[in-house]
């Protein structure tokens, strides 16, 4: 049974969800789901934006034939080669062989790489500023490298003012029903799952979502149509404002982050103590334990917040490795900008604040208070004395 939606007289949304999927990308958990959207347009011609990933095929093909309405397919615009949007593309153009893909010239190569060399007459590869001509659209492309895929495009509907992002824009989290940012508290109930997935997938790309920005702040944007989550058609500078943000990796709220890792409880005291102290400074405290909450919902938090202590074991002469992987991961998506305090224990060689400290100077502009705090097993009251400098520090900034 096809479900669908409309998103203009000529536009419509014929994505599909799925909440089976334990880890999207093989790394990220998705609780409430993942939608991959993609959209047809029934102008003179018709044009398909996108595919989906194989787990929703059946409804994917579903959608599209009704959407065709017994129309034939002219056109499939390939923005990301990924097989989370790509994977059904053989499948659609088994079905319509007169459909000619309109690519950039690095996504056709990747065509070739994931299915088989497509026939050139098949082929229309565009690059910035190339147009397509539809009837009554017209749609121009823009180059989106590295956003987060090299062959990354997007493209322009003129005539509606729509701007198809590909993966920008996107979010985890399935939109029950929805298509439309504004049919949801957005900012209150999606915003999280909104970040986590910005700052997981293309957080690292930072540099190059600034690039897109701007040409996008050139165009008349009605809507934006992402691959996954939402359609924006009101509030669209409300998004855009949170990515400038994220994607200089400017602070979004004044707070800290504590993330620690503590095998039997006594660094997670000491981090506890950290907490209870900016409490009473009236800081706001968000705290994880990296060895329970996975990753990327910890990699989001410090992309939001100003400042972040980070509380561990030494173990085996190193960090403990839940810490390890969390820190690697920060570095891996330009932890940046950010004012950082260091809580290590060690029973016999303390080493973990001295490692920290070397994983953070992979990253940018990162100020690491001098008042660490180093326990020996368990917190002692000359300890504290060094976490009141700290937090006294910290508050200081806020
Ligand atoms: C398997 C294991 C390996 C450890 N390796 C070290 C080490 O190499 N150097 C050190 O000073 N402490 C080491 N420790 C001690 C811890 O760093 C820490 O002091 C201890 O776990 C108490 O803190 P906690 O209650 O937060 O776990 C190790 C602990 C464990 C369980
Ligand atoms: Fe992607
Ligand atoms: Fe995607």
């Amino acid at each position: 049974m096809h479900c669908t939606r409309k998103i203009t007289d000529d536009l419509t949304w014929i994505g599909a969800s799925d909440r089976k999927l334990s880890l999207f990308e093989a790394v990220y958990p998705v609780p409430k789901g993942i939608s991959y959207n993609s959209y047809l347009l029934n102008d003179e011609k018709t044009v398909l934006f996108d595919t989906v990933d194989k787990a929703v095929c059946d409804q994917f093909i579903d959608n599209l034939r009704f959407a065709l309405g017994g129309r034939k397919l002219d056109y499939v615009v390939v923005h990301h080669m990924e097989p989370d949007h790509s994977a059904t593309l053989g499948v659609v153009l088994a079905m319509f062989p007169e459909a000619a893909v309109v690519t950039s010239a690095k996504a056709n190569t990747m065509i070739a790489q994931f299915m088989y060399p497509l026939p050139p007459e098949r082929v229309r590869i565009v690059k910035e500023g190339d147009t397509l001509e539809t009837g009554k659209h017209t749609f121009s492309f823009i180059a989106a490298p590295m956003v987060h895929w090299p062959e990354v495009i997007m493209s322009y509907d003129s005539t509606d003012r729509i701007l198809f992002t590909a993966d920008a824009f996107g979010t985890f989290g399935a939109p029950n029903g929805a298509v439309f940012a504004d049919e949801v508290d957005f900012m209150g109930d999606h915003l999280d799952e909104a970040r986590r997935y910005y700052c997981n997938i293309v957080g690292k790309y930072g540099a190059q979502v600034q690039a897109v920005l701007k040409k996008a702040a050139a165009l008349d944007i009605a809507m934006i149509c992402p691959l996954h989550g939402f359609v924006w058609r009101s509030g669209i500078d409300s998004i855009i404002a949170k990515y400038d943000l994220w994607s200089r990796y400017e602070t979004e709220e004044k707070g800290v982050l504590i993330a620690y890792t503590s095998v039997y409880g006594n660094t997670q005291s000491a981090a506890e103590l950290a907490a209870a102290k900016l409490r009473e400074k009236g800081i706001t405290v968000t705290m994880y334990d990296a060895s329970v909450t996975h990753t990327s919902y910890i990699v989001a938090e410090a992309f939001r917040f100003s400042h972040v202590i980070f509380a561990t074991t030494t173990y085996n002469n190193g960090i403990f490795i839940k810490m390890e992987e969390l820190l690697h991961d920060l570095a891996a998506h330009n932890f940046s900008r950010k004012t950082v305090g260091i809580i290590e224990n060690g029973s016999w060689a303390p080493a973990a604040g001295k490692l920290i400290r070397a994983m953070l100077g992979q990253c940018k502009d990162i100020t690491v208070l001098d008042e660490q705090v180093t326990i020996k097993s368990a917190m002692k009251p000359e300890d504290e004395a060094v976490l009141d400098a700290m937090t006294g520090k910290i508050a200081e900034e806020m």
